[in-house]
């Protein structure tokens, strides 16, 4: 069931026509499909059914309260990696014993917020972090649970900017370097060894790298437990891949019997920290053409939405398909979709057959629930755009667009300008 759809050639999320959303909001907006959201998060989950686990929802995705409160109401755990994504889920009303913190530059005043808010687990990158946490903890007359995020060196055949398990990326520990960890943290006072944790990159489209990086993580299993080092909880991180364009990822259910397989028999609590499976497809950006311009080699489609709005393409020249609100018999094109920003790189399509969207018309970027909204900027004193959420015929702005006011709120000139 898709909840995307055209009704009498106009496009719908769930049962409202954008348009009229557009009409009352102005664009562009970030647009939510509740009924995804919570589907999308409950296949997920119950594809790893019968088992101990704890689906950690990523914050970094998208941490609009609203659609961090759904997930909280399903039964989700919390993904993190700042102070500020623990304020969110704080607020959301996560439990603390649901969140999990990675993350290789936490700063001191995090971890404290961290520790006094009562964590299930710290996702420690560093050996420094390691004794950071450990002394931060006794300050705080705390115990610390952590767990060692290992970088098992595997290729998860992603675009290079989103892999992180490879032994040339900042992140985790190598293998020989976690057993050190491990028995370091095994005699810091504030330690307790908890879990074991690995995040090898996101958008991935195959089982097999997350097979390959437990295959490595069962053996370092192995040899902390011949040196009396028992772990209770095993994170395997998110990553898994959506469909963007032609893209063909595993199914949840295909994913989790893959991992479960590979993890058969180690008797382990089990904590997944999807993403963008859960909200890449729940979500859309809603647009306006502003001009139409017919340049000598290309045909322009200019948007009032930007780079800023939406970096995908730009950073990772990332697809993201482009839907008329309204559909049309005319013929389609083939334009450059782009933004008001002063770069060329600000576009959200390139060379791309569209319809023949124009001047005042609306449209769709599709998938663009993940790593949308919150990778978003002010770039060129753009306020940010605002976010909706539909649940059946109803929808509600679950953040304003910012304002002008906005835009400046907490800029002071320094007395000085006036010497
Ligand atoms: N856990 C950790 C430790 C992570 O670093 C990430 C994503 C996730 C979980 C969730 O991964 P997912 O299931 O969403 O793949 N901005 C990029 C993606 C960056 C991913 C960063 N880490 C993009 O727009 O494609």
């Amino acid at each position: 069931m898709h909840h995307f759809v055209y009704r009498n050639n106009e496009l719908y999320c769930e049962d409202v026509p954008i348009r009229k959303i557009a009409e009352k909001v102005g664009t562009p907006f970030y647009l939510y499909s509740h009924a995804t959201l919570k589907r999308h998060f409950l296949i997920f989950n119950e594809a790893f059914e019968g088992l101990e686990r704890l689906v950690c929802f990523s914050a970094k995705a998208n941490t609009n309260l609203a659609v961090l409160k759904l997930f909280e109401s399903l039964g989700s755990g919390l993904d993190i990696v700042s102070g500020g994504e623990l304020y969110r889920g704080l607020n959301a009303g996560f439990s603390p014993d649901k969140i999990v913190y990675s993350g290789v530059g936490k700063r001191t005043e995090e971890i404290d917020y961290a520790l006094e808010a009562g964590i299930l687990m710290f996702n420690v990158e560093s050996l420094e972090e390691l004794e950071l946490i450990n002394k931060r903890a006794g300050f705080l007359r705390t115990q610390a649970p952590v767990a060692i995020r290992v970088n098992p060196d595997v290729d998860p055949k992603t675009h290079p900017y989103i892999s992180t398990g490879l032994k040339k990326n900042k992140f985790g520990i190598d293998m020989e370097t976690a057993i050190d960890g491990y028995k370091m943290a095994s005699r810091l006072k504030n330690i307790t060894i908890v879990g074991m944790d690995c995040h090898i990159g996101s958008q991935i489209t195959e089982s097999k790298p997350f097979t390959d990086a437990l295959e490595s993580l069962k053996n370092l299993i192995d040899e902390l437990r011949n040196i009396g080092i028992q772990i209770k909880y095993m994170d395997v991180g998110g990553g898994l891949g959506i469909t963007y364009n032609d893209e063909s990822p595993p199914h949840p259910r295909e994913y989790a019997r893959a991992i479960v397989d590979s993890l058969k028999g180690l008797d382990l609590h089990l904590i997944l920290e999807p993403g963008r499976v859960i909200v890449g497809n729940a979500g859309i950006l809603v647009s306006r053409v502003l001009f139409r311009k017919s340049g000598k080699v290309k045909e322009f489609v200019i948007a009032d939405a930007g780079m800023n709005d939406l970096m995908r393409p730009t950073l990772y020249d990332a697809f993201h398909a482009i839907a008329p609100v309204k559909k049309t018999e005319d013929e389609q094109i083939t334009a450059d979709v782009v933004g008001p920003i002063c770069e060329t790189g600000d576009f959200l399509a390139v060379d791309r057959k569209i319809s023949d969207v124009k001047k005042g018309d609306l449209f769709a970027v599709m998938s663009a629930g993940a790593y949308g909204f919150t990778m978003s900027s002010n770039y060129c004193s753009r306020p940010r755009a605002a976010e909706v959420m539909v649940k059946d015929d109803r929808f509600h702005v679950v953040r304003e667009r910012e304002s002008y006011n906005d835009l400046v709120d907490g800029e002071s000139l320094p007395p000085f300008l006036d010497d």
